[in-house]
């Protein structure tokens, strides 16, 4: 339990407490009775936030071999070397995987990065393999709840429900800058139909939208009401255009000026992938030819840094961000579509049992291996 007065009571479980806030926080959790008996397996959990411990300590009692610390250092090539002694490490999508940390963590005796996402883009894949580091992702945790953010961002881009909300507050029950429009009998384009953006056509099939998808691959249980067409055509003649596939060489900027001219005046843009997946100056330009009515990002090619960071007081020297902000049919969520209370049980477990297979040599799904 965390008391307000910034200490923090944890039951039999051991605590150090450093700073009158949680930015030197390091909780060890797990069972400590077993780790006198005998050596449990040590994992250190980088960039934890309270969430985080409040997800993984009730699933942590169905694996009592595992004992956690959580510390709030982001994972990068100067905080590799805290993992001295881990069997391994736990880390997010804003973390620095990259050979340097890699060849850190292999000193330090780390044997797996257990990744408590889907993506993987900021691991150096191919050198955890020459180090003999396994390394280990949560595929699939709830993909409905990243897809209704995604229809969340749609709906209150279109509807403009920030500016609704605080208008009301303001006392201005005018309408100006509020007009949407409807979404019933307009077009869908998802580009990349795998777990998320399956989830994301059904839900636009329930809106009573035209569902139209561009995959490398056909994803045979959307077959039904899905109409696969190639990338440009879904440019134009989609009015809301989703993206769901991953960051790879082939997706970098992918929205980038060419193509956003191809689209329809009048689109609705989300972006609940990855952020690079957006060229974000030609996203601008294109905002500024009025291609859009709305724009939904809840990743953004800026976000390291940013993700889950208050910085608040802090005067921004340069930031393209700030300048999308400055539209009025932008928004910007900080990557929260994971952030559901079904997603981050499912992250836990699936996490912890990928520690005891990355252990035991167990090969899963899970593994990744390019
Ligand atoms: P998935 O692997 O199930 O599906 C990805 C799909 O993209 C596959 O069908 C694949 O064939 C397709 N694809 C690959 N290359 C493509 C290309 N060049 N063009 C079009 N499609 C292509 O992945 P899932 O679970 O649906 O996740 C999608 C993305 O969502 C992830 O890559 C991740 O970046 C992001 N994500 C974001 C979260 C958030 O909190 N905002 C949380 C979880 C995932």
């Amino acid at each position: 339990m965390y008391g307000f007065d910034g200490k923090i009571v944890s039951g039999n479980k051991s605590v150090y407490f450093q700073a009158d806030t949680l930015s030197s926080l390091i909780i060890a959790s797990g069972n400590i009775s077993h780790s006198t008996k005998g050596r449990p397996m040590k994992l250190l959990f980088y960039a934890a936030k309270i969430y985080d411990k409040k997800s993984f300590d009730p699933v942590l009692e169905r694996f009592p071999e595992i004992t956690i610390e959580y510390i709030d250092h982001e994972l990068d090539p100067g905080t590799a070397m805290l993992a001295d002694g881990y069997d391994a490490i736990c880390a997010f999508v804003s973390a620095d995987v990259g050979a340097e940390t890699l060849e850190m963590l292999s000193k330090c005796g780390v044997k797996a990065v257990l990744m408590r996402c889907a993506g993987y883009n900021n691991v150096d894949v191919k050198k955890a393999k020459e180090l003999g580091i396994v390394v280990k992702r949560v595929p699939a945790y709830s993909p409905e709840s990243v897809a209704e953010l995604a229809m969340t961002l749609a709906m209150a881009v279109n509807r403009r429900i920030y500016k609704a909300y605080n208008k009301v507050r303001e006392n201005d029950y005018t309408l100006k800058g509020l007009r949407g429009v409807l979404l019933y009998g307009k077009t869908a384009g998802i580009v990349g139909t795998g777990k998320i953006g399956a989830a994301m056509c059904r839900i636009c099939r329930g809106f009573g939208m035209n569902v139209i998808a561009y995959d490398v691959y056909e994803n045979p249980s959307l077959k039904d009401f899905v109409e696969y067409v190639s990338l440009d055509e879904l440019f134009a003649r989609s009015d809301l255009i989703s993206l769901h596939c991953p960051l790879m060489d082939n997706t970098y900027h992918m929205i980038n000026i060419e193509n956003i001219k191809k689209m329809k005046d009048g689109v609705i843009l989300v972006n609940t992938s990855r952020g690079a997946l957006v060229n974000t100056e030609e996203l601008i330009e294109g905002i500024r030819l009025n291609k859009f009515l709305g724009v939904g990002l809840d990743v953004y090619e800026e976000e390291t840094g940013n993700v889950y960071e208050d910085r608040s007081d802090e005067i921004m020297m340069h930031s393209v961000t700030s300048r999308l902000l400055s539209f009025p049919n932008v928004l910007i969520t900080s990557h929260q579509g994971f952030y559901t209370v079904e997603a981050l049980e499912s992250i836990a477990e699936t996490t912890l049992q990928n520690m005891m297979d990355a252990i035991a040599g167990t090969v899963t799904p899970n593994d990744v291996t390019e």
